[in-house]
């Protein structure tokens, strides 16, 4: 990634392109028309596009996920802006700007789609993804909506430390991407400086990822899963000791009595992959909430059985949430820029393994082994 760079766009450029959904993959790099900004688009350079730990399942076909074929795919991304569309008001070419892969529709809010992933739940959707929000981020440039691009504090952000920046590489900014999601389910059930978040799994990409946003926010966190070496590693999120660890034992009992050790907690975020749904813990972590506890649930699986008696009896609040809102990126960016959340080495976060788009398997495999705070990113 070459952050100081600033990009003329060339007539053609290098995709992943996604000829049909397959297993093995039926993907092939290939040179296309490099689009070009129209009303309402930028065009950006593409500097690193994240890949998620579930990536090649949704693009092999093991996980079910709508998208047209043939298609660019993606996912959020660190970008330079290459071109702006006639209605630009501020951002400018050259720009640094976090590409945020959630696209709504602009006459119906409620037309969602994940750029080069999903195209979502309804045909207004569908349609936004079949035609002009078609092609993603694993590509040398992409065309994006503008309202998508949030410009980034470059100085501040990736700014030698002797003059106030951070000194953070763009491959490190990409962790805003892994934040985004949890962040939209803690923001959504009003976590305040101070209280006692339980995050259930905290060893996974995103259940990590919230361990950290929860931290910017300046909640005290009890970190929950099953494996210990793993939540070692988050304990040492928080060297102030605003971390501590209780292991899923499988014992709801033990495990609630663990979770309330130091008084009961005032929120419970979840984030469980599809094999977790029968997992205790959302009993115990429900268990361990106070009167006016209030629950995250994030995690996207048919059906879930919850302790009702335990939540009536207490005043439990429930919310579910895909994704976030536009103003819950923002924060996370002024986060960032104000050096609440901390990125890279001096957040935890593991340097990012970088693949170029040629090496989309290993890219794939790598992102599915993923461990709690690493992350996987495309240079194309
Ligand atoms: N709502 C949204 O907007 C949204 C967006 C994106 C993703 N998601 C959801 O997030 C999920 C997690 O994604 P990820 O990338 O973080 O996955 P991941 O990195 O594979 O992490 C999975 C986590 O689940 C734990 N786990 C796995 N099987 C379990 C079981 N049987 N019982 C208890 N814990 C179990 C793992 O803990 P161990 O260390 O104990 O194995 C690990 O912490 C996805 O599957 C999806 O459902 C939701």
């Amino acid at each position: 990634m070459t952050p100081d760079s600033t990009p003329a766009v060339p007539a053609t450029h290098r995709v992943l392109l996604l000829n049909s959904t397959r297993d093995p993959y039926d993907i092939t790099v290939v040179e296309q028309p490099t689009p070009q900004a129209g009303p309402g688009s930028a065009i950006i350079q593409i500097l690193g596009a994240s890949v998620l730990t579930f990536g090649g399942k949704v693009f092999s076909g093991q996980i079910p996920y709508p998208y047209p074929t043939p298609f660019v795919p993606g996912s959020s991304a660190i970008a330079r802006v290459a071109a702006v569309g006639p209605d630009a008001t501020t951002l400018e070419v050259g720009q640094l700007v976090f590409f945020d892969c959630f696209i709504h529709g602009r006459d119906n809010p409620n037309s969602l789609i994940l750029h080069g992933l999903y195209s979502g739940f309804d045909a207004g959707s569908n349609k936004l993804m079949e035609n002009e929000w078609r092609n993603s981020t694993y590509a040398e440039y992409c065309k994006v909506p503008l309202e998508n691009c949030f410009p980034l504090d470059e100085r501040r952000l990736l700014g030698n430390p002797a003059d106030g920046g951070f000194g953070y590489s763009t491959a490190d900014l990409m962790f805003l991407h892994t934040i985004s999601i949890p962040m939209g389910g803690l923001r959504d059930v009003g976590v305040r400086a101070g209280e006692k978040v339980i995050i259930a799994p905290a060893t996974g990409a995103f259940g990590s990822a919230a361990v950290v946003a929860a931290l910017a926010m300046g909640a005290q966190v009890i970190a929950v899963g099953r494996n210990l070496e793993a939540l070692e590693k988050i304990k040492l999120l928080s060297p102030e000791g605003r971390v501590r660890t209780v292991q899923n034992t499988g014992d709801v009992a033990h495990d609630v009595q663990e979770l309330t050790k130091f008084g009961p907690a005032n929120v419970f975020f979840d984030i469980s992959p599809g094999e977790a749904a029968k997992s205790t813990h959302f009993t115990s972590c429900i268990q361990a909430l106070g009167r006016g506890g209030r629950v995250s649930l994030m995690g996207a699986f048919m059906e879930l059985t919850l302790p009702l008696m335990s939540m009536l009896q207490n005043d439990i609040s429930v919310k579910a949430k895909w994704m976030y809102t536009k103003e819950d990126m923002r924060y996370i960016i002024q986060l960032a820029e104000a050096g609440y959340l901390k990125l890279g080495q001096a957040g935890g976060i593991q340097t990012a393994t970088l693949f170029p788009l040629e090496q989309f398997e290993a890219a794939f495999d790598a992102a599915a082994k993923t461990g709690p705070c690493m992350q996987t990113i495309f240079v194309p």
